[in-house]
């Protein structure tokens, strides 16, 4: 597992350090999984193309609230949520890799952007306060967590009582490929730490969230093949 850890960090501080163009998937090149933000040219050095949705469409933001990213890399959706929340609210954003936290900082800096923070640290153990946030947000970073289970009793810890999360993520149908679930730099291509989507589910129901919606499915036909189907899903839980 800290195998896992070490080569996210390396591949994503390297993205942060080098911007676009970082591979097959994660939003990256050719086989692009990433929703196009439109509208938003002036946060586009926040938008290194490694998304799989736009959790912020669907989250409902309004002033005043608190909302945290998880696995924020340059900023985007911190930056999108920003807006929403205004001068009165606050976003945080966390990530593991210090060169993305590095980076985030420093686009803040350029954009001016003062209603929000960015935090080092693992989603497994956040450095969040519990019960004190209205909206956690995530775009293509579960996937990359081996402890799904962890990840969710934190989201459930540091919401508020009726607060949301809206999370866009990788998941899949069927059986992967073994040479897929096998190849460890599949997995910080967010693919190989894809599990399946009804299992993504039901950890969720676990975690004690109620009114669990999937607001918006995309299959990738690259990486599908036989009755392996490889998807983004946004998905909205409430606490
Ligand atoms: C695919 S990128 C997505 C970045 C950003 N959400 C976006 O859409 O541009 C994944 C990010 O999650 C971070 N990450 C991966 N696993 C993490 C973990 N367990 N805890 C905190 N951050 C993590 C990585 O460092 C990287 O910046």
């Amino acid at each position: 597992m800290e195998n896992i850890k070490n080569m996210i960090q390396e591949r994503y501080g390297k993205i942060a350090a080098e911007g676009r163009g970082c591979g097959s998937s994660c939003g990256c090149s050719d086989a692009s999984m990433a929703d196009e933000y439109t509208g938003l040219a002036e946060l586009d050095i926040a938008n290194l193309g490694l998304g799989c949705g736009i959790p912020t469409e669907f989250a409902d933001i309004r002033e005043g609230m608190t909302v945290l990213d998880l696995g924020s890399g340059a900023g985007i959706d911190v930056f999108i949520a920003s807006k929403h929340a205004g001068v009165s609210g606050k976003v945080i954003g966390i990530d593991m890799t210090q060169q993305m936290i590095d980076r985030a900082r420093a686009n803040a800096e350029s954009l001016g952007i003062r209603n929000v923070e960015f935090r080092l640290g693992e989603i497994e153990q956040m450095p969040v306060e519990s019960n004190s946030v209205d909206r956690v947000i995530s775009n293509c970073v579960l996937n990359l967590v081996p402890e799904k289970r962890k990840a969710f009793a934190e989201i459930y810890r540091v919401l508020k009582p009726g607060g949301a999360f809206i999370i866009s993520d990788i998941v899949m149908n069927g059986t992967m490929p073994d040479e897929l679930r096998d190849d460890a730099a599949m997995w910080a291509e967010c693919v190989s730490g894809a599990i399946g989507k009804n299992e993504y589910l039901a950890i969720i129901r676990e975690a004690g969230f109620k009114n669990i919606q999937v607001l918006k499915e995309r299959t990738y036909q690259d990486f599908s093949k036989d009755d392996f189907t490889l998807l983004s899903m946004t998905v909205k839980g409430v606490k």
